[in-house]
């Protein structure tokens, strides 16, 4: 079979892939490895991969990537699949797909594999990326093929000497700069509370501080560029949000999911960054832009997440529904303040060179500009079609018509 470009994250799955790619197809596994922000020894998954047969074996930073061309157009777009889920591994599968790509061309294979389920949602996103990126791209995919089974795996994994982690964890772990998710094992029992073992960033609330974070973000254009008035890196200043929103428990998020694939499925996530980020840029969406267009966007968040999440990333509909959010930032420069305490991240103040409150406007006090007398006009005005409609249908006199600022012929109503 040739060359064989190999997704490779180091667990079970990929690891048995790589002898049994070379077993099976007779193939030279070369392993790609990409770092999006994974808590995990690179260096170590290189050379395991090579000490599992593979010919060649290669680790890509693509976290700067990640952040800006990913993180930050999902940012921009508040998406949440079915209102909680901050897409942290919808968002980097069309990336490790452009990455496989990538090496194939480089190293002249023809064929990609990957270690996704057949019942996930990965598989789609992978696929349909590669789909997208090189359509003649040829594409393996052992553990749907062949349903391998965990227990297969293992037994795989003892036979042909591939080293497996002590079974680490029940759970089934994705984690990048985004967040990390974790499924499986006790996870499966929908009524049931998670056990504290399936968290990894995230503090108990019971266990964070008794103290609060006051935690200022500042954005320029709709891109985070500083935290309490430090400018950071993008990954710096994700990697900081996720460390202090994990110490005060903040971005837990529990979730009923509905996968593409049609089943529904019981997620556990933490997202300390995503959470406080989205919230405090939706905030300072609030304060920038006019209301209509604040009232419109909702649509596009709803149809971008679920584009990120159905595995459409490269589709023409994502690309311009992107390019509605990305024009719509470029106000979107300020400051908001949060506080967090015990799981709950609360906006409390917030500031925009280009923010469109007027205090002078929206005060109370005696000395505002608001011109009240104008008021009367605009509500007889905004009030007139309902007047009508109350007179039509509610039996009501056309009497209550001549008030009208403008003349209107009661005789032919
Ligand atoms: N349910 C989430 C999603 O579809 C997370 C999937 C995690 N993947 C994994 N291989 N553990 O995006």
């Amino acid at each position: 079979m040739g060359k064989v470009v190999l997704a490779y994250s180091g667990g079970l799955d990929t690891s048995v892939l790589i002898a049994m790619l070379r077993e099976k197809y007779n193939a030279q596994v070369i392993a790609v490895t990409i770092d999006l922000g994974q808590h995990e020894d690179l260096a170590a998954i290189k050379d395991k991969a090579r000490s599992i047969g593979a010919v060649d074996a290669f680790t890509i930073d693509a976290r700067e990537e990640f952040a800006h061309k990913y993180i930050v157009p999902s940012l921009q777009a508040n998406a949440l699949y079915e209102n909680v889920y901050p897409l942290a591994t919808a968002l980097g599968r069309p990336l490790i797909a452009d990455k496989l790509i990538q090496v194939a061309h480089a190293v002249n294979a023809t064929s990609i594999a990957h270690g996704c389920t057949g019942k996930g949602n990965d598989q789609v996103r992978i696929e349909s990326a590669l789909a997208y990126l090189d359509p003649s791209i040829h594409i393996l995919a052992p553990v749907r093929e062949f349903s391998l089974s965990r227990d297969y795996e293992l037994k795989y994994a003892q036979e042909h000497a591939i080293p497996v982690e002590k079974a680490a964890s029940t759970f089934s772990i994705d984690e990048n700069l985004w967040g990390r998710s974790a499924e499986c094992g006790a996870l499966e029992q929908e009524d049931c509370e998670p056990p504290e073992q399936a968290f990894a960033w995230t503090q108990s609330p019971l266990d964070a501080p008794n103290y609060s974070a006051y935690c200022e973000l500042t954005f320029e254009h709709g891109v985070p560029i500083a935290f309490n008035g430090k400018r950071m890196a993008l990954v710096d200043l994700i990697q900081e949000l996720n460390r202090i929103g994990g110490l005060h428990s903040i971005g837990r998020i529990d979730h009923i999911e509905s996968r593409l694939v049609g089943i529904k499925s019981r997620e556990v996530y933490e997202a300390p960054a995503a959470k406080i980020l989205i919230q405090a840029h939706q905030d300072l969406e609030k304060l920038v832009l006019t209301r209509d267009v604040l009232h419109f966007k909702p649509v596009i968040e709803h149809t971008f997440a679920d584009c990120v999440y159905n595995g459409l990333w490269f589709s023409p509909l994502r690309q311009a529904l992107s390019g509605f959010t990305t024009q719509i930032q470029e106000n979107i420069t300020g400051t908001v303040k949060m506080r967090l305490y015990k799981g709950s991240a609360i906006v409390i103040g917030r500031t925009a060179e280009k923010g469109l409150y007027v205090k002078d406007l929206a005060t109370y006090e005696g000395a505002d500009e608001f011109d009240s007398r104008a008021a009367k006009g605009f509500i007889q005005i905004w009030s007139l079609p309902y007047k009508v409609y109350s007179i039509k249908n509610n039996g009501h006199s056309a009497r209550a018509l001549p008030d009208l600022p403008v003349a209107v012929d009661s005789t032919a109503i």
